[in-house]
């Protein structure tokens, strides 16, 4: 039977499922990026982040399963990925509604010119592109900003 998907705030027990999302996600949708860290470092990161400030790190679980995770520090989204498996159901929408209710008044996200299917994925829910950059990021990778505010 299908469980339903929750938004629930994360635990540092759930780091590990977290840095396998990151990882895959990352890989399949943008497999061109450069890889500044080992995945062993990428775990270590995760082990000593996930939690480390209260309402930021959110994760979506379908039974006991995570199956996609946010950061949002106030009207900052950092991350955002859903895995590879679970993607197309509505869980990256359903994350993204969550951010919505914590900072609904502004959120800002950076994200990389080519990856195109998130790309289409904030437009298609109101963000707007701000600002282009030409890598101002660890992987050299240019990045698009985009906005986000409520309709009048
Ligand atoms: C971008 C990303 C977060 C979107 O997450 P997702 O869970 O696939 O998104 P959703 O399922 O909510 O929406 C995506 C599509 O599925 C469709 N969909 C399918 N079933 C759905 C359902 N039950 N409810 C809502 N939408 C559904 C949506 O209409 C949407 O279609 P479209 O965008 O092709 O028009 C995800 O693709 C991802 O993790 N990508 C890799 C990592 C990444 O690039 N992250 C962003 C970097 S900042």
């Amino acid at each position: 039977m299908d469980c339903a998907v929750e938004i629930v705030e994360a635990t540092r027990g759930d780091a590990p499922a977290i840095a396998e999302i990151h990882l895959i996600a990352r890989l399949v949708a943008m497999p061109y990026l450069a890889r500044p860290h080992t995945d062993d470092e990428t775990h270590a990161w995760f082990a000593g982040s996930v939690g480390d400030r209260p309402a930021a790190w959110w994760v979506a679980r379908r039974g006991h399963r995570v199956i996609g995770y946010m950061v949002i520090d106030g009207e900052e989204l950092d991350h955002l990925y859903v895995h590879p498996d679970s993607q197309g159901q509505g869980v990256g929408t359903a994350l993204l509604h969550k951010a919505f209710g914590l900072s609904p008044r502004r959120i800002v996200l950076a994200t990389a010119q080519r990856n195109a299917r998130a790309r289409a994925f904030y437009e298609k829910h109101g963000f707007r592109a701000t600002d282009f950059t030409e890598g101002d990021n660890e992987e050299r990778e240019p990045d698009v900003y985009y906005t986000w505010e409520p309709p009048r």
